[in-house]
């Protein structure tokens, strides 16, 4: 089974019961983490969208307790989370790699109309 990292459209195929975060570094995506994956820091928070819900484990206590009704709203511990089909995951971009890319688009932009 599939899974897309957005924003950078990177895919990488797993197994079913690989988590979320597994699957993040075997595509080369950095998810940041402080507590190894014990659903501790919350640092690993990522997005599924709607209708993609299922295609993960369900959340365990752990997670429900860490993450609270955020989960009625697609947010999962990447590394709680395990993969059941394929699936679409929002990464959140931290501040200075959203601003850097922000300017890399605009200066692209410009590059083009000359
Ligand atoms: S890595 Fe800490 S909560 Fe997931």
């Amino acid at each position: 089974m599939k899974v897309t990292f957005l924003p950078s459209g990177k895919q990488v195929e797993v197994k079913q019961g690989v988590t979320l975060l597994q699957a993040s570094r075997l595509a080369g995506i950095t998810i940041p983490t402080r507590c190894g994956g014990k659903a501790g820091c919350m640092m690993c928070k990522v997005n599924v969208p709607e209708g993609e819900e299922g295609h993960l484990s369900k959340p365990g206590r752990a997670e429900r307790n860490k993450l609270g009704t955020w989960i009625d709203h697609g947010t999962r511990l990447a590394c709680q989370a395990a993969v059941q089909d394929s699936v679409t995951v929002q990464v959140p971009e931290d501040k200075l790699k959203a601003a850097i890319r922000k300017q890399l688009e605009r200066q692209a932009e410009e590059d083009t109309l000359w």
